[in-house]
């Protein structure tokens, strides 16, 4: 498992920008564009308002595209909206263009069905993200990839309506995600984990068990602070 450990959520930030914005120069060196797939959730949107406190210079953002990697059924105006909580804090502010949502009011299975379209018509199949973004629930979900939900052994679909029952959403629920193969393909995935509740699943993480973030394969990296951090055992 590889951890970067940062003091607290502040630098945690910091770094997960920094990040954003290395990657973004990378992929827009090697191949003209950046496609990124964000998260909702409270730490990637410290990230979101420390890129727009940056301001666009040293970032290339007319080459990058912004995608979510879930939704909530809602529409973008409401208060648990990823995208409206990703346009409040860094689409507007930075007046960014390029930008895919997923529908979260539409019929869920068709929007999901929509959203795997244009995911395939721009980046193929499967869909090969540049950089995803992802966040971990204390229950060790992430996305909308949670425990014991039917999307966890999805193998062909690259985004899915998933049927979720958690008291994290506060009951049955559905969620559209993202899927595994998506994740697996991705040229880089970051995890971003903030605060003390998660510090038992990254240490279950650590130590082999089979949550839904845990099963995330491939170029994948750990960004996390010191709070979340407190029970990992110390690796060389
Ligand atoms: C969502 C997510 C979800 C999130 C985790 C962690 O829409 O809720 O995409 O998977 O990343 O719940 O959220 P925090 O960063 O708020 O802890």
């Amino acid at each position: 498992m590889k951890t970067r450990v940062f003091p607290d959520a502040t630098a945690l930030a910091r770094g997960a920008a920094d990040e954003f914005a290395d990657r973004a120069r990378l992929a827009v060196g090697a191949r003209g564009l950046c496609h990124v797939a964000l998260s909702g959730g409270s730490t990637p949107k410290a990230m979101f308002q420390m890129l727009a406190s940056d301001g666009r210079g040293g970032v290339p953002w007319d080459r990058i595209f912004l995608w979510w990697g879930d939704e909530r059924c809602v529409p973008p105006d409401h208060p648990d909206s990823n995208y409206g909580m990703t346009r409040r804090t860094l689409i507007d502010p930075l007046q960014l263009k390029n930008e895919r949502r997923i529908v979260g009011e539409d019929d869920p299975d068709d929007a999901a069905r929509a959203y795997e379209r244009v995911l395939v018509a721009a980046m193929g199949t499967p869909p090969v993200f540049d950089l995803v973004f992802l966040g971990m629930g204390p229950d060790g979900h992430t996305a909308s990839l949670f425990p014991g939900s039917p999307a966890l052994a999805e193998t062909r679909r690259f985004c899915v309506a998933n049927r979720v029952d958690s008291p994290l959403t506060h009951g049955a629920a559905t969620r559209i995600t993202l899927t595994y193969p998506v994740f697996e393909a991705a040229r880089a995935v970051r995890f971003l984990v903030a605060g003390a509740d998660k510090a038992d699943a990254l240490a279950r993480v650590q130590s082999g068990a089979d949550l839904p973030a845990a099963r995330v394969r491939g170029n994948v990296e750990w960004l996390v602070d010191a709070a979340a951090a407190a029970k990992l055992e110390a690796t060389s």
